[in-house]
């Protein structure tokens, strides 16, 4: 791929977004190639993970790329954002857990690339925006309506309209971030919490991903999608064997 490296190690896919020397804007291109990457995601079954970072000392990603806005019409703008939006909710309602190790700016469409993850482990020099009204534009990649979700309405209208940008420390104290690390600890940090996560019942994560998601979905009821996805933990092989488990007071089988 042109603009993503990828690593597979122990079942965990690392994507590096990897445009350095443009903050790793996205792209035509980097949507491309995410949106068939997420297709191998759904698919693979040697992926178990997912962990999306930058490449670079200095951005996670900064945007999306703002040197192709200036010829579009008011149909393609509305196409780019639909564009973004469909591969980000993928990335949302993936049932692999995905986490964002941001290691630098996340602004625009890169913070909302991160939010779109379900869980967000920044480094210290970690900056987080939306800054689309500087460009005479608004977040069209989920953000209006995610970081809403994430941090409260109020605080949400204030970063938008305002397009201040926050640090990692701001960031963790309004919950758009799980935890806050030193750069040199930060892929180790998100690496160990991924490994937490993966020695879980794949299964039951999944649908942990699926009925938290289902409360943010408004053509669904969470607690009725709670009720059928609980239901459809029982009598699998991975809840007998841990339950099983649980019971002979062993450790489960690994991803059983
Ligand atoms: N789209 C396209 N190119 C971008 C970009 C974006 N979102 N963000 C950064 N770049 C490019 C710059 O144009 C520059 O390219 P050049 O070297 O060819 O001129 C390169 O990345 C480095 O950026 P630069 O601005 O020189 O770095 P900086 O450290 O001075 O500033 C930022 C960093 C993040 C504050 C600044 O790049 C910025 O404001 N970027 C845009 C953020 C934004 O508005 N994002 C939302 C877009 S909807």
């Amino acid at each position: 791929m042109e603009t993503l490296l990828t690593q597979l190690d122990n079942g965990i896919l690392t994507i590096t977004i990897n445009r350095p020397d443009k903050l790793n804007a996205l792209n035509n291109t980097v949507f491309e190639e995410l949106n068939a990457l997420v297709n191998d995601i759904y698919s693979n079954p040697e992926i178990h993970g997912v962990i999306i970072t930058g490449a670079g000392p200095k951005a996670f990603v900064a945007g999306a790329d703002i040197s192709e806005f200036m010829s579009l019409s008011n149909e393609e703008g509305s196409s780019l954002a639909k564009r973004g939006q469909d591969v980000f909710m993928r990335i949302e309602n993936c049932r692999k857990p995905v986490i964002a190790a941001v290691n630098g700016f996340a602004l625009g469409g890169g913070c909302e690339l991160a939010m779109s993850c379900h869980i967000r482990i920044a480094a210290t020099n970690a900056k987080f925006g939306q800054p689309e009204v500087n460009l005479g534009i608004i977040p069209g990649y989920g953000g209006t309506q995610r970081l809403a979700q994430l941090i409260g309405k109020g605080k949400a209208m204030e970063l938008m309209m305002s397009a201040e940008m926050i640090s990692a420390e701001q960031a963790l104290q309004l919950g758009l971030v799980n935890h806050v690390t030193e750069p040199d600890h930060l892929m180790e940090k998100t690496t160990s919490l991924m490994n937490t996560i993966l020695s879980k019942g794949p299964g039951a994560v999944g649908k942990v991903i699926a009925a938290v998601n289902a409360g943010y979905d408004n053509t669904v009821n969470g607690y009725d999608e709670e009720v059928r996805l609980f239901g459809e933990c029982f009598n699998t092989d991975e809840m007998k064997e841990r339950v099983t488990a649980f019971l002979e007071k062993r450790k489960a089988a690994f991803r059983k």
